[in-house]
């Protein structure tokens, strides 16, 4: 019989023998880690212990309750045993991270483990402090270390950062998380790209004109206002999920069959992006942030930003790329644009830019995954007037492995194929780096819009923002 915790394993990279979640009572545990877990003891593949580590002074059955709570109300629970076998494979240790005691209680806990994967789903302030304590603890050897965004606060910062987990774990073990590489949808993007050959000859400045992504959320900061303060809308989702997304759009076809290759392709367009300049960037504030729990009264912190970039390759030369992320919009939804050059010859009345945007490749990405080409077609008659169409090469309903179960049970086998690189990290800073500190005012914008005007105002010269809506077919 296979030994469980080496199945699976990448290139002979051992399985990790315990899974230690830091942050275990937080949001992201309750919203996304637990079902995750759920889902992979359902799969059989999570066997070993799983240790929350925590602040909360939580006893098993509060604990229990806020597991269950989790699942149920987020993926529900339609295989009893298995819930079962998750409640059974939990610990919990409570203590301080700026504690030493708390890392002899995780050891203590972690009893025969030898290979555990810390995962550290904690604010990012913290993550320094649990390095070094896991490292002085002993706890680092063969364990894996699984960090998650934003890794940094600015490009010094994430070199920081970089050397103090460099000073506990080899680079082999450290796995830098952007939930959004394990979205099947995201995924898809590369194979999309790489898979078909009618693509390569319009992906391209000679073909494209702008390509514009929207990540919107109709919901605001809830009980991460303390987070968000620290954070702010560019570095929570733009420098991370959508630089992200734009890398997989840009980049140029891995150079050999590997996921090393793949990694080097996405660095390269963090490498050749322009860095910002304030004029690039609009910040807005939904009114109501400033009365959310843990917001300061007079914050500044952007709950939207829209921005222009460049990317200085050969293939992207003078294409703007407009991202666009907030809280509080009217939908819950993610996707892209590609808009295409229009006809050079305006042969029909009705194909003027007036009429719509002409031909374009829409990625939706979230909540459901599809990818549809838009084309003018005629309409019947002796009249040569047509519509916009929808070419549907892919609808998809979401995807059955949540991406955290993907990700967490990816970093125990050792395999780093869907973590972000140092290298990949640090390019991604340097573009933002420059409007961090130095920006224009949040200005405010109603709940339920699209953000402030300025963000309009920023591509009205390229056709406006596509809004994605609630129902994925609508088209732009
Ligand atoms: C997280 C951000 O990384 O991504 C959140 O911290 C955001 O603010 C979330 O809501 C969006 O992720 P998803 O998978 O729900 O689109």
């Amino acid at each position: 019989m296979s030994d469980p915790t080496t199945a699976g394993s990448t290139a002979g990279a051992p399985h990790s023998d315990a899974l230690v979640i830091f942050g275990f009572t937080g949001d992201l545990a309750s919203k996304k880690i637990f079902p995750a877990l759920y889902a992979m003891v359902k799969a059989g593949a999570l066997t070993v212990p799983v240790i929350g580590v925590a602040s909360s002074k939580w006893n098993t059955d509060q604990l229990h309750r806020r597991v269950r709570d989790s699942v149920e109300r987020e993926s529900g629970i339609d295989d009893p045993p298995a819930f079962d076998r998750l409640i059974s494979l939990l610990r919990y240790v409570c203590g301080d991270y700026k504690d030493p005691a708390t890392f002899t209680a995780l050891k203590a806990a972690l009893g025969r483990a030898e290979r555990p994967a810390h995962y550290l789903a904690i604010p990012p302030a913290l993550f320094a402090t649990v390095i070094r304590s896991l490292g002085a603890a002993g706890l680092g050897g063969n364990a894996r270390v699984i960090v998650e965004k934003p890794f940094g606060r600015d490009l010094a910062s994430a070199r920081e950062l970089d050397a103090i987990a460099h000073s506990v774990f080899p680079e082999l073990s450290i796995f830098r998380i952007d939930h959004y590489l394990g979205k099947e949808a995201i995924m898809n993007i590369l194979y999309f790209r790489f898979a078909n050959s009618f693509l390569e000859p319009i992906w391209n400045r000679d073909r494209v004109a702008s390509v514009q992504v929207t990540l919107a959320e109709s919901f605001g900061v809830g009980q991460r206002g303390g987070f968000y303060e620290s954070a702010g809308c560019l570095r929570d989702v733009v420098e991370n999920h959508l630089f992200q997304i734009v890398a997989l759009l840009a980049m140029e076809p891995p150079a050999y069959q590997s996921f090393a290759a793949v990694h080097s392709a996405k660095s390269s367009v963090f490498h050749a992006m322009q860095p910002l300049t304030p004029g690039d960037v609009v910040r807005g504030q939904y009114a109501g942030y400033r009365e959310e729990r843990d917001v300061a009264a007079d914050s500044d912190v952007e709950t939207f930003c829209a921005l222009r970039l460049f990317i200085d390759s050969w293939r992207w030369a003078g294409v703007p790329w407009y991202l666009r992320a907030g809280k509080r919009l009217p939908n819950t939804a993610v996707e892209v644009l590609v808009q295409l050059r229009p006809p050079p010859q305006k042969l029909f009345d009705d194909a003027r830019p007036a009429m719509g945007r002409a031909n374009y490749l829409r990625f939706r990405l979230q909540p459901t995954s599809a990818i549809a080409l838009a084309a003018r077609v005629k309409r019947q008659g002796k009249e040569f007037v047509g519509d916009q169409r929808e070419l549907y090469l892919c609808e998809d309903a979401e995807n059955g492995e949540t991406t955290y179960q993907r990700l967490l049970g990816d970093a125990m086998a050792g395999d780093s194929a869907l973590f972000t690189s140092q290298d990949a990290v640090e390019a991604a800073w340097a573009v933002v780096d420059p409007v961090l500190a130095n920006h224009y005012a949040a200005l405010p914008y109603a709940p339920g819009t699209w953000g402030p005007g300025a963000a309009d105002a920023l591509i009205a010269g390229d056709g406006g923002w596509h809004n994605p809506e609630q129902n994925p077919r609508t088209e732009a």
